[in-house]
């Protein structure tokens, strides 16, 4: 099981459609996923809701910083894992999300404003980092790229972000409209048909290298080789009873508000 959050403070710069890209892939590979729709306009929520149940895609919606603790412990298992859609809002729920995922993911179009939202996120998790003394896994995905040109702006954006010391996921979200597609319609970008969505083939396969990369990002864990979540609940098998006895594990504060 993981947990990966999906953030940027700008809106728009492709986390919803970076979950949904994730959430269909990890599912096709046999295990269960639920997102939790940490953003008010419930758009992955919906999204979810209409894949249907052989999907194996579900969601949570009504996240608050108190209830999302209590979901990760309950949803707490090993074929199971959860992707935290989060607004753009830089609150208390989206730092209690980074501290608690395994990777933090970073969607950034090609802009300087998706930059600047990316940098805000990056900020947090240093924040983070240094009151609680842990290292969260975090990498960005480039989004919305175009697919036959990297634009002069999306390489400024890609080597300011690596100067900032963001590890990116090496295959990007190339832009397409079966991307767009899987929104308007029910199920997943499995069950678009190819005739009625152009470049369907390369969309699927674009979705399948990107999840394969965020997976491969989470098993190498960047320096941990875990994250803090990890750590409190996954390995020590200690689901609802609260925080393990190693008093040096950041989340075992943050779970007791210390
Ligand atoms: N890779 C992509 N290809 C095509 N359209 C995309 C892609 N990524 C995002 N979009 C579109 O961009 C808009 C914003 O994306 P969204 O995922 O909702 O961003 P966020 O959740 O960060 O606000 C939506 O209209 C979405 O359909
Ligand atoms: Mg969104």
């Amino acid at each position: 099981m993981a947990v990966i959050a999906v953030a940027n403070a700008k809106g728009g710069s492709g986390k919803t459609t970076a979950v949904a890209l994730l959430a269909t892939e990890l599912a096709r590979s046999g295990v269960e996923v639920v997102v939790l729709d940490c953003d008010p306009l419930g758009l992955a929520a919906d999204w979810a809701s209409r894949c249907g149940p052989q999907s194996r895609i579900t969601a949570v919606t009504d996240i608050t910083p108190g209830t999302l603790p209590d979901h990760l412990r309950r949803l707490n298992r090993p074929d199971r894992h959860i992707i935290a859609d989060l607004s753009g809002a830089r609150d208390t729920l989206m730092a209690l999300a980074l501290g608690l995922c395994d990777l933090a993911l970073v969607p950034v179009q090609g802009s300087a404003l998706d930059a600047r939202g990316a940098i805000q996120v990056l900020e947090l998790i240093q924040c983070i980092e240094a009151n609680a003394r842990a290292h969260i896994n975090r990498a960005v995905v480039l989004s919305r790229v175009n697919p036959l040109v990297a634009t002069r702006s999306l390489r400024t954006v890609r080597d300011l972000l690596m100067l900032r010391g963001m590890a990116m996921i090496e295959t990007p979200l190339v832009e397409r409209g079966a991307y767009r597609e899987m929104f308007e319609r029910p199920g997943t970008l499995y069950s678009l048909e190819g005739r009625q969505v152009p470049n369907l083939d390369r969309a699927q396969a674009n979705m399948q290298a990107f999840a394969r990369d965020v997976m491969a990002r989470i098993e190498c864990g960047g320096r941990d080789a875990h994250g803090p979540f990890a750590q409190l609940c996954y390995q020590h098998g200690i689901a609802a009873e609260g925080p393990c006895a190693n008093d040096d594990r950041p989340a075992r504060r943050l779970f007791q508000g210390g």
